[in-house]
């Protein structure tokens, strides 16, 4: 196979990259071989936001979308077709970006180590906004920002810069030389990138991603990088050639499928959860907790699903909405309940040469309710303790509500996510009151005995867990019609 320098647009021109290690990381780019030191580096694991640029690719239609994403976990051949904006690119001494202008009038930085991936995270957001005529509220605002960590100035007044900056006459980046480099770089061939032995592939057809897949089984399949970016910047893994799913349009996809959703394995976190909140208001919490948007706009939920961690948000909304994974090998697909993927911790129902294609989830009926909750020590950008999704059906009976079908699915209370079929057990078939959830939290110590570790004590998550049925309890308790009782104000001023 014939391969080619990296091609993506920067500072105004097509830039072609060889000679790097295919997991040289953009932010390492940047600082190190670009000489744009104004991202900067805090973390390098995706938590602190210092690093956050703009990333922008065509969409189907051929329209210029921005996205913040974390320069430190993004590989640079990914960006090849794309477009990356720094925080050089947004405004200079002379004219300032109307989100720089902002920070400046609202104190918003003192050491001023945060400020450049503040400023990224407001200018996509500005961007935003703009294009569509609306203004953030100061909520919508702090979930924006959830992803950038300031340790010396304090958010009120970043808070403000982010209210100020629409104050300022409109000035959005000029997109129109952005989307004609892309437009040009569209008709690149797929990238085929080599650097001392190491392989990186991006194909762009599912029939391309199988073949390849087939033949180098060994390979590590990449998607938004959130996991894998952190097996080389934390863990120094080698990781060999590199198979890339995120140019492969048709695994982008997101559609209805008569009554389920059909969520291509390489469709964006933000995306996917934005089609299942729509399906579910319920699990927009857990959504806007999933990470921060600059991890979102970049990991998959394909991703989330393949590497089946135990504490990973997602499989349990997923199982509680009984989804299917579709999983491909050359033109073999297989169909698998996805709480049937997990086999033990990290161990996953996966072939040699097979890979996630997508997932499969139902539309739940009017008569389904579900409480989701994530526990974590922190609201914002933290890992579960424990995820719970709890869906019930309802139905009317003599007595009241009654439970005709229960999926109650755990994350962090296992070696894998797991549903706890003695507790469901104890419900179904049962009237839906206040003694049947207490008969759920009773049975929860036969499906689970979790374990201590830095998170959470074990003795902490079966408490958590079996308070949880208490909580649905109070959400759905009124039977099939009665409104939901929401616990945080942003799930509230959702009307979910
Ligand atoms: P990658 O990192 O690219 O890949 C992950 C794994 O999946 C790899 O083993 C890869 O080989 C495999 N893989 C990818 N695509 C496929 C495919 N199509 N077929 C087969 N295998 C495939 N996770 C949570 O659940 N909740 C959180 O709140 C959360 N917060 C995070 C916060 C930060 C700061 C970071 C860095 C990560 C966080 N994560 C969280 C973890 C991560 O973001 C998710 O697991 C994400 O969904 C991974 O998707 P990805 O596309 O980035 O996968
Ligand atoms: Fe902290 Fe990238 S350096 S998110
Ligand atoms: Fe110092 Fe934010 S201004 S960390």
């Amino acid at each position: 196979m014939n391969t080619r320098p990296i091609r993506f647009f920067h500072r105004g021109a097509v830039v072609e990259v060889a000679g790097l290690p295919p997991t040289t990381t953009v932010l390492q780019y940047l600082r190190e071989h670009a000489a744009c030191t104004g991202t900067k580096e805090g973390c390098a694991e995706g938590d602190c936001g210092a690093c956050t640029v703009l990333q922008g690719e065509l969409d189907a239609d051929g329209r210029l979308q921005l996205k913040n994403v974390n320069a430190c976990t993004q590989f640079l051949p990914t960006l090849d077709g794309r477009a990356l904006l720094t925080v050089e690119d947004v405004g200079g001494p002379d004219a300032l970006h109307p989100a720089q202008q902002a920070m400046v009038d609202c104190h918003g930085s003192q050491c001023g180590f945060c400020t450049p991936g503040f400023v990224m995270t407001l200018a996509a957001c500005y961007e935003q906004h703009q294009g569509a005529g609306t203004r953030p509220t100061r909520q919508q605002l702090a979930d924006a920002l959830a992803g950038n960590l300031c340790r010396c100035t304090g958010y009120r007044p970043i808070l403000d810069a982010g209210q100020r900056m629409f104050d300022a006459p409109a000035r959005c980046l000029d997109r129109l030389p952005i989307a004609a480099a892309l437009h040009a770089l569209a008709a690149d061939p797929p990238l085929a990138y080599a650097h001392a032995g190491t392989r990186f592939h991006a194909p762009q057809s599912v029939a391309a991603l199988a073949l390849l897949r087939e033949a180098h089984p060994q390979a590590t399949l990449l998607a938004g990088s959130t996991d894998v970016g952190l097996w080389v910047n934390k863990q120094f893994r080698d990781l060999g050639d590199l198979i890339y799913t995120g140019r492969v349009a048709a695994l982008r996809e997101i559609r209805r499928e008569g009554d389920a959703l059909w969520i291509g394995a390489a469709a964006t976190l933000e995306d996917g959860w934005a089609a299942l909140v729509a399906a579910v208001p319920r699990l927009r919490e857990l959504w806007l907790r999933f990470a921060s948007p600059p991890v979102r706009h970049a990991g998959t939920l394909g991703g989330n699903v393949a590497n089946g961690s135990p504490i990973g948000d997602g499989p349990p909304a997923l199982i509680a909405l009984g989804a299917d994974v579709l999983l491909r090998r050359g033109a073999r697909l297989r169909r698998l309940k996805l709480q049937d993927f997990y086999l033990d911790y990290m161990k996953k129902d996966l072939q040699p040469g097979e890979f996630v294609e997508a997932l499969h989830v139902p539309l739940p009926a009017a008569d389904w309710r579900f409480s989701a909750h994530k526990i974590a020590k922190r609201h914002d950008s933290d890992i579960s303790a424990v995820c719970a999704v709890l869906a019930l059906r309802l139905e009317d009976g003599r007595d009241g509500a009654r439970v005709r079908e229960a999926r109650f699915a755990f994350g962090g209370m296992a070696a894998t996510p797991k549903r706890a079929a003695a507790a469901e057990a104890a419900v179904v078939g049962r009237p839906w009151r206040e003694a049947t959830a207490r008969a759920a939290a009773a049975a929860l110590p036969q499906d689970f005995q979790p374990l201590t570790d830095m998170r959470a004590s074990s003795a902490y998550r079966m408490q958590v867990a079996q308070n949880l049925f208490t909580k649905l309890w109070l959400e759905t308790g009124g039977g099939p019609g009665t409104a939901p009782v929401g616990i945080w104000p942003s799930l509230q001023e959702a009307g979910a």
